[in-house]
């Protein structure tokens, strides 16, 4: 928890006065909301924020954030957010959280993307961590079974009550358990291509900055 602490604290000098700024979700970006949040109070710092998921909303309403909507601002100036892996050639899976699908959006609408992470999330290549599908209801058991069919070890994300998890979007989420993606851009294109897949946890290509807690600092990575 210190790593991501002091990454998210860190993360939080990239902001400016007068920015509009993407708040990630997760337990990473909940410490830089936490100092966005702070600074805006301390240090007078004039911030609006875009949040991608109704948790991020609910901190940054109780740290009196201003915010708009995605489809109220222009653009956005940077957008802040954790991820649950990122390979060493800088392609990431988010979605750990559930978020993916407004973090994408946001994401989409962002001038530049930095993500915060401790160093255990940097890996070779994605997969270990299972990859989140945000799925509509109708027609998710069809869904499931042509990703059993290819191989990919579905499950439905559940809660602690067995009950199946609904995201910020009353979809469901299904988990593929892959082991290691050699061809990542393949398999964006191929859940693209899905009818019923509404979002899919591949981030390609997207991110410009990266910081790494380790024990000793915090490393930025420029892509
Ligand atoms: C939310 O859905 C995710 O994309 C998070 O950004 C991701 O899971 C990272 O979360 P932690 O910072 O809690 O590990």
């Amino acid at each position: 928890m210190e790593l991501k602490k002091a990454v998210g604290i860190k993360a939080a000098d990239y902001i400016e006065n007068g920015m509009v700024v993407g708040l990630g979700t997760g337990s990473t970006a909940y410490y830089f909301v936490e100092e966005v949040g702070r600074r805006m109070k301390e240090e007078g710092l004039d911030i609006v924020g875009v949040t991608t998921s109704i948790r991020t909303k609910e901190q940054a309403e109780r740290l009196q954030i201003p915010l708009k909507s995605v489809d109220e601002v222009e653009y956005i100036d940077m957008t802040i957010d954790g991820a649950d892996e990122i390979s060493d050639d800088f392609h990431g899976i988010k979605g750990g959280g559930a978020a993916h699908l407004y973090e994408k959006i946001v994401a989409n609408n962002s001038k530049k993307i930095i993500w915060i992470v401790d160093e255990s999330k940097m890996v070779q290549k994605l997969g270990a961590f299972p990859l989140p599908i945000e799925v509509v209801k109708y027609g998710s058991q069809q869904l499931f079974k042509r990703f059993e069919e290819k191989g990919y070890q579905p499950s439905f994300r559940k809660n602690e009550d067995d009950t199946l998890y609904l995201t910020d979007e009353q979809n469901y989420i299904i988990d593929l358990h892959l082991g290691q993606i050699d061809y990542p851009i393949e398999l964006e294109k191929e859940l693209d291509k899905m009818t019923g897949v509404v979002e899919h946890g591949l981030f390609l290509n997207c991110v410009d900055t990266v910081l790494i807690g380790t024990s000793e600092e915090v490393i930025v990575k420029e892509v």
